[in-house]
């Protein structure tokens, strides 16, 4: 793992976004799995600059995102497919055919998700994916369990993932209880990694990914400790500096 401690979320976010440019340009047809939270929009403004200053190219890019709430509809403020679009795509030139979001399947719940990892398999697999880290240690919302699941599908989330997410919901009753996430083995399939950390409450789950001596389901994040090229990205206050 490279690890990179940056100064602040700025630096931090400046650094991703340079390691994302620089992969578009030389792959201009690149599948590219993107995360939704706080953490990444530095990161995706500094993308949007990038197309509006340098004609940063995204018409031949794909994406996939980690996960999507159930229950809430494409154009819900908080859902995730609203996010990406207030955040990245209205900003750039991918097309819309080209973005992708794992869906729930209201008549067999039990397989939401099902042909999302076929789909990423058939646009050639992911080739470099950001990630966050919940304060939990959370990828995705595959949250600490005695089990991972390796495929995409739907998840329950924990109380103290509800509680992060609140912050962005009226009420904490309004934060969805279940999400399509990608499984563990989608995530890591991805040929480059990227995760980003920053603040102070990320602190004990990037302590984990320092000291990179073990594995645990605990803490999903330190599984991706086994893949061959992961960049971890933290600011100071996440590194515990
Ligand atoms: P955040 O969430 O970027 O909003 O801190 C990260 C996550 O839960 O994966």
């Amino acid at each position: 793992m490279k690890i990179i401690i940056a100064k602040n979320y700025e630096e931090m976010s400046q650094k991703a976004a340079e390691i994302f440019e620089d992969a578009i340009q030389k792959n201009p047809k690149i599948v590219l799995g993107l995360a939704t939270g706080s953490t990444p929009v530095g990161m995706y403004e500094h993308l949007a600059e990038a197309h509006a200053k340098r004609g940063l190219d995204f018409s031949g890019v794909q994406s996939f995102n980690l996960d999507e709430y159930v229950s809430l509809a494409p154009e819900h403020p908080q859902s995730y497919h609203y996010f990406m679009n207030e955040n990245l795509f209205s900003k750039v030139n991918i097309q819309k055919e080209n973005t992708h979001f794992p869906a729930y399947n209201e008549e067999k719940p039990e397989e939401s998700g099902a042909r999302y990892d076929e789909a990423i398999e058939e646009a050639g697999g992911i080739d470099l994916q950001v990630l966050g880290i919940g304060q939990n240690g959370h990828i995705a919302f595959n949250e600490p369990a005695e089990q991972l699941s390796v495929a995409t599908g739907l998840v329950t989330l924990t109380q103290s993932t509800i509680a992060a997410n609140s912050r962005f919901f009226d009420r904490v009753e309004d934060v969805p209880k279940q999400a399509i996430s990608s499984g563990m083995g989608t995530i890591l399939k991805a040929r480059k990694i990227v995760i980003l950390a920053s603040g102070a409450d990320k602190k004990d789950a990037v302590a984990k990914l320092l000291d990179g001596t073990k594995v645990t389901t605990q803490w999903p994040v330190t599984l991706t400790l086994l893949h061959p090229d992961v960049t971890l990205i933290v600011d100071e206050a996440a590194a515990g500096k």
